[in-house]
């Protein structure tokens, strides 16, 4: 048995901020399930939103683009804390030693995205996840309050249910069991606070960005637990990740190909955003999604094209050299080819509904990151926010938690996990069998646009998935591709649910039967189990 002061789980911006600063105060130890690097925000391309230059922009720009993004579901005090924290806190990426392009002048060099009024975001080339991570990374493993213990499969969060305790109305973490993947041991580790930052969900789609391990763990961790989850319905799509058929995930093209001038066209040409909406190829995500959407069905084509050629190619290799790199080894150049594009899952604007601190309901447990739902995206996340919203969450929940450290104690009375009665799997290939046929169900039913049919009828396959699972859940030694399963068909479950209790079409959910706001104040979609 482990014991820390801070346990974290994952490995992304949203672990890594918190643990760097709970660091100063006691020991962190972090999990991650695969290598550390191997995040969601190593693959963001875009880059990081703020309010870096007052001459052009001011805050107040920013917080309004987010509430209409957000189409009336943002918490605007919270908006108003990311966008007004947000520069301190990227000023504070820049100590850790990311970089992001300046000028010749020296000034940063800011790019626009959909949705955004200003330019007003800060990015290293087309890998800007890939710089912060590293970044980050260094600082983490060079500090020695700091153990990252990888390969380690959290499981489940350990509470009084447990200890064979009722939980009634206050539910307490006392830390989480981890599968040590290398011995197949299952570990309890012990901990005065715990941070779930395991990212979002996309693999619940066929067709995602996300890399492979945005199986919506803690998600389903806490809402087993008892935790509270919001806005499940609003899975954001991508409009445009690279139409490679047979590839998956999904490559993504940055949303600043567009900020940069790029245009989407249909098969013959045609710039079709204008028809659906005057802000054109840099609308908001939902609306630009939503629109290829119809274009495609339209056509009858299985992907529309982006067209950056009519720039200069200095540009287009300065500002894009790794998209401008995949799609070459692809047979385009981008610089006199139009690009392949279909939209994709890649941000789960919903998640574990945590309060301005980053609290969740269950004691001494927060969220950080795409897993939580800040009220910051509301029904959709404007472009470039998220990296902000974890860099400011994590310093907020590192305030309060080591403030809270001194008054918390382990909890010495939890038993070792319990694997009495499984046997080991000889059947692995039906958990990948009922993973792709879950991804392709979500897909084809719960996909951009929605009807009460396709939800039911998505229902009504996922609960035999579900049933199927988990019997061999309870029967078979854990391996993490079960465990995965097990969470993808619970967050599955959740979105579906939740789109179920939205009689109205709302920025990323929309459904045909009610393509309408519903009058009123907007309301959350708010879950727990039982
Ligand atoms: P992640 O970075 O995904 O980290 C999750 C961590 O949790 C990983 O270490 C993982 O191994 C670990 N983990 C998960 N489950 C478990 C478990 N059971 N046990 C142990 N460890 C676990 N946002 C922007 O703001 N700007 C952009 O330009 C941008 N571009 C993007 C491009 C792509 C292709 C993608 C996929 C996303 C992009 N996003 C962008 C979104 C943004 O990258 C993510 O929302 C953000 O990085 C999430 O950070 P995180 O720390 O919450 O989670
Ligand atoms: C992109 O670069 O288009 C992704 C930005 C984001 O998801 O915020």
């Amino acid at each position: 048995m482990r014991k820390v002061d801070f346990l974290v789980i994952g490995s992304g911006i949203a672990g890594l901020s918190f643990a760097l600063k709970a660091s100063r105060k006691g020991k962190v130890l972090i999990l991650t399930k695969v290598n550390a690097d191997e995040t969601n925000t190593k693959y963001a391309q875009g880059g990081i939103a703020t309010v870096f230059d007052p001459n052009t922009d001011s805050f107040e720009k920013h917080i309004s683009d987010t509430l209409i993004a957000g189409d009336g579901l943002c918490d605007k005090k919270i908006v108003e804390i990311v966008v007004t924290e947000g520069p301190d806190r990227i000023n504070e990426l820049i100590e850790y030693g990311a970089n992001f392009d300046k000028e010749d002048s020296g000034e940063y060099n800011l790019t626009r995205e959909g949705g955004h009024s200003e330019k007003r975001i800060l990015h290293y080339k087309d890998i800007t996840g890939w710089e912060i991570e590293r970044a980050l990374l260094e600082q983490a493993k060079a500090n020695p309050n700091i153990e990252i213990l990888t390969h380690y499969f959290a499981v489940e969060i350990i509470t009084q249910h447990h200890l064979g305790e009722s939980t009634g109305d206050h539910i307490e973490c006392y830390g989480v069991y981890a599968l040590n993947v290398n011995s197949g041991n299952v570990e309890t580790i012990l901990a005065k606070n715990t941070l779930m930052a395991t990212g979002g969900a996309g693999h619940i789609y066929a067709a995602t960005t996300n890399p492979v391990i945005a199986t919506g763990d803690g998600i389903a961790m806490v809402y087993r637990a008892g935790g509270k989850v919001r806005d499940m319905e609003m899975m954001q799509f991508h409009p445009t990740s690279l139409h490679n058929p047979g590839s998956f995930p999904s490559f993504l093209i940055t949303e600043a190909v567009r900020g940069e001038g790029g245009v989407l066209r249909n098969k013959s040409g045609k710039e079709f955003m204008y028809e659906y909406d005057e802000r054109g190829s840099l609308a908001p995500r939902d609306i630009v999604a939503r629109s290829i959407d119809a274009e495609m069905k339209k056509t009858g084509e299985e992907f529309v094209y982006l067209d950056i050629t009519h720039k200069p190619k200095e540009l287009i290799l300065e500002h894009f050299p790794n998209i401008y790199e995949k799609c070459l080894s692809l047979g385009i150049d981008i610089s006199k080819n139009m690009i392949p594009v279909t939209p994709a899952a890649h941000y789960l604007c919903g998640g574990i509904l945590v309060d301005e601190n980053g609290r969740t309901n269950i004691s001494n447990l927060f969220a950080c990151g795409e897993c939580s739902s800040t009220g910051l995206h509301g029904a959709n996340r404007l472009a470039s926010n998220s990296l902000l919203e974890a860099a400011v969450f994590g310093h907020r929940i590192s305030q309060v938690a080591v403030n809270e450290l001194d008054g918390v104690e382990y909890n010495e009375k939890v038993p070792d996990w319990n694997e009495f009665g499984t046997v080991q799997s000889n059947e692995e290939i039906l958990v990948t069998h009922n993973t792709r046929e879950l991804q392709r169900m979500m897909s084809d039913y719960v996909g951009i646009v929605r009807t009460d049919f396709r939800l039911e009828r998505a229902l009504t396959r996922l609960n035999m998935l579900k049933e199927e699972t988990e019997e061999f859940y309870r029967k078979t030694k854990l391996s993490v591709k079960l465990c995965e399963l097990r969470n993808l068909i619970l967050c599955a479950q959740m979105v579906i649910h939740s789109a179920q209790k939205r009689k109205e079409s709302r920025g990323l959910h929309y459904n045909t039967d009610y393509p309408y706001h519903l009058g009123g104040e907007p309301q959350n979609t708010v879950i727990s189990r039982g």
